[in-house]
Order: structure tokens, then sequence, then C-alpha cells
């Protein structure tokens, strides 16, 4: 029998659970976005606490699956000091999700470090890749028999051009060679970390999270246009892949963006608060494109930021259309995640974007599922019908 269709939501820790101090994220929060006016993650949305309400929204919406990271910065808080009480922590949020009946997919780096690792150079020290490869494997002796999908490292590239080329997050660097080392060093990470995971006995499920973008063209755009288009699409949707040849088990997509760049756009573009474009076909592009490592793709992201709930009921139903369409060609996509579950903490940008299925008032930590969360739940038919009619 084929395993069930993944519809699912995801959060991260550092943008959910609230609480990060002892990350490089929190320093930066409070060293350079505050100053500015803009929002720390504080308490975020106290995902810490109130695990069990988020997991009990999605289970009663009959999503089977949940996306979620654990914070090494909150695991290991000091350079070589696990903390036992994270640890149990997200064993209970592992068990729980079990308890419920969720497929989990586990993240085990989304963005943030601890501050020590990024005090000692962070991506680019060896010690510190050292470090995170024995976190990985106190993740797998802890979580393995809890774990059904393994993300080792969430959007590489989005990381690396962000925080050592555009200084734009921590590191807060501006350089080429640094971007690409740090880039070679998470290759190696990922390499390493799929290697020890497998060592694991009940590990099946190993891969990454990409951001995918869509850089887009016609035939009747100029070649020069055209090969600029495939040369960036080449760094930056396949690079990494060439990097880790033969450690996927699984592709996982992060679609948002459709890049147009020395192409006119079409006149009646729908933005979200965030200006990017909903470009559906960009998304049956992307998983397309993905398959050509002949592993299963799962859409491990995929969402919209925006105060009009309607505009994410067509989004996801759009979205969802493109994911079948590729699906029906033969390609083999296993699951679609919304992101995200939660209204949540959009790093740079602070509170403003709302991505989330769930609205949360930030005073009273009080859940709004929102008509989404049920349209997302009713796509669910969509690969049901299908998977009867094949038996
Ligand atoms: C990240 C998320 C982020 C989302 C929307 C992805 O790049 O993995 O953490 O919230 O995009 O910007």
């Amino acid at each position: 029998m084929s395993k069930p269709f993944l519809l699912g939501a995801g959060v991260s820790a550092h943008q959910t659970e609230g609480g990060n101090i002892m990350s490089d994220w929190w320093e930066f929060e409070e060293g350079s976005l505050v100053p500015k006016g803009s929002d720390a993650s504080g308490p975020a949305v106290d995902h810490w606490h109130r695990y069990k309400e988020d997991i009990d929204i999605l289970a009663e919406a009959h999503l089977n699956a949940f996306r979620f990271s654990v914070e090494w910065a909150k695991i290991e808080p000091v350079r070589g000091r696990y903390d036992q009480e994270a640890l149990q922590h997200y064993r209970d949020v592992l068990q729980y999700c079990k308890k419920k009946g969720i497929t989990t997919c586990l993240t085990l780096w989304h963005f943030s470090l601890p501050l020590w690792a990024a005090k000692e150079g962070g991506w680019l020290s060896r010690d510190v890749q050292q470090h995170f490869l024995h976190f990985v494997e106190t993740c797998r002796d802890e979580f393995q028999d809890l774990v059904d999908i393994w993300i080792t490292e969430n959007e590489p590239l989005v990381h690396v051009y962000d925080g050592y080329r555009k200084a734009k997050w921590p590191p807060l660097r501006r350089s080429r060679i640094a971007m690409m080392r740090a880039l070679l060093a998470l290759a190696h990470v990922h390499r390493e970390s799929y290697a020890i995971l497998h060592r694991g006995k009940s590990v099946r499920e190993v891969g990454v999270a990409m951001s995918y973008i869509h850089f887009h063209t016609n035939r009747r755009m100029p070649w020069n246009i055209r090969i600029y288009a495939a040369f960036r699409s080449y760094l930056w949707n396949h690079l990494f892949f060439m990097l880790t040849r033969g450690t996927h088990d699984m592709i996982g997509v992060n679609y948002y963006i459709t890049d147009r760049s020395g192409s006119p756009k079409p006149t009646k573009t729908k933005t979200d608060d965030m200006g990017w474009e909903s470009h559906p076909e960009g998304l049956a592009h992307a998983i397309r494109d993905m398959s050509r490592y002949g592993v299963p793709i799962i859409v491990t992201e995929n969402g919209i930021a925006t105060t009009d709930d309607t505009l994410r009921i067509d989004y996801i139903r759009e979205h969802f259309d493109a994911t079948k369409r590729v699906k029906d060609e033969g390609i083999p996509v296993n699951g679609y995640f919304y992101w995200s579950l939660l209204d949540n903490f959009e790093w740079d940008k602070g509170f403003s974007k709302q991505f989330g299925l769930i609205a949360v008032d930030r005073e009273s930590m009080e859940r709004s599922p929102k008509p989404s969360l049920v349209a997302l739940s009713a796509m669910k038919t969509v690969f049901e019908n299908k998977e009867e009619s094949q038996q």
C-alpha cells in the first residue's frame, strides 16, 4: 500500500517558541533590530509551552504531518553542555505528534546558532562544524524512534546570502569569499550529518529543505537573458546538490519566489506583503526541476504573507493544484507543508508579516484558527480520492 500523501504545516523553533536567549539571533535582535524600531522575537508565540494546543489544532483539522525544528542553542546553550530538559522537551513534542497519529518532519538547523558557536566563527569554524555533528548524533540517538523525516539544514543558500553576502542577518558579513566558504561548510556538514543519521537503526529519510527560486524565462526572450537566468538557477538551485550528491533520500522544496529579472512582469501580478508574486506554475516548475535528482520531493514550505485570509485560501488552492498537476505527470511528490502553522516571528521583519493558518494574540497568546486552515484541510480529499481509485 502506498504511503498517504503528507498534508501538513511547518514552524521553526526560533520563530515560534520564544525565549531563545542563548542564540546569535537573540543578540542580533537586541543589538541591531530593536534599536531600529523592529521587533525582537521575545516570547515569540510561546509555542514552547503551547505546542500541545498547536498540534491539537493541526490534528483536529485532519492534517497528518508537522514540520518543526529543534533549537541547537537551547539543547547546547553552553559549548559542550547539553541541556537534558530541552532534549526531553523535544522528545515530548515528538511523542505528542505520534500520539495524535502525525508524521514528524524534524529540521536540525533552521538559521539560528548558539551564541557561543557564532562567536567562534559560526559555520566557517571547523570546530563549530564538529560540534554541530555531535549535536546531530545526539539528536539521532534521542529522537530516532520518533522522527519520520529528517531535514539536516533549512535553506543553506538563504542563510549564506543574507548572512555572509548581504549583511542582513547574522553574522552580518559582506563578502563573496566568506559566502562561498560558508556554503562549502554547509555542504560538508550536510554530507556528514547524512552519514551520521544513517548510522541510526531507525533512520529512513534524510534530506535538506532548499529555497527554490524560479528564474522565469521564455523562448521569446533574448538568449543572453536566458543564459543568465540559467546560470543563476544553477548557482541558487543546483550547486548545493552538486556538492552533496548521493546524500539525499528526498528533496524538500521550499518555494515562494519567481524572479522575473529581464522579463516584463505580467500585468495582473498578485503580490503578498513580502512583495512576492503568487505564481503557482513556479512551484510546478520547481518540483519538475528538482525531480532530476531521482529522489522523491516533498514541498516542505510554501506560503503567503497576508492579512487577507481569502488571498491565502486562493493561494493554497492554486499551489496545491500545481502540486497535483506534477504528481499526475508521474513525479513522486509525497507531501505538501504549508508555511506556516502559526503567525510568527518573520526574522528581520519581526511580527509584521503573517504567514499563519492560525492567528495568535500576542498579549494573551490565544490561538484563532483561520478559514485557510479549513481550506488546506480540504485539499486532503484530492489525493485520497486518487489513492482510492488506484487501488
Ligand atoms: C524560511 C522561513 C521563513 C519563510 C518566509 C523561508 O525562507 O525557511 O523561516 O519564515 O521563508 O520568509
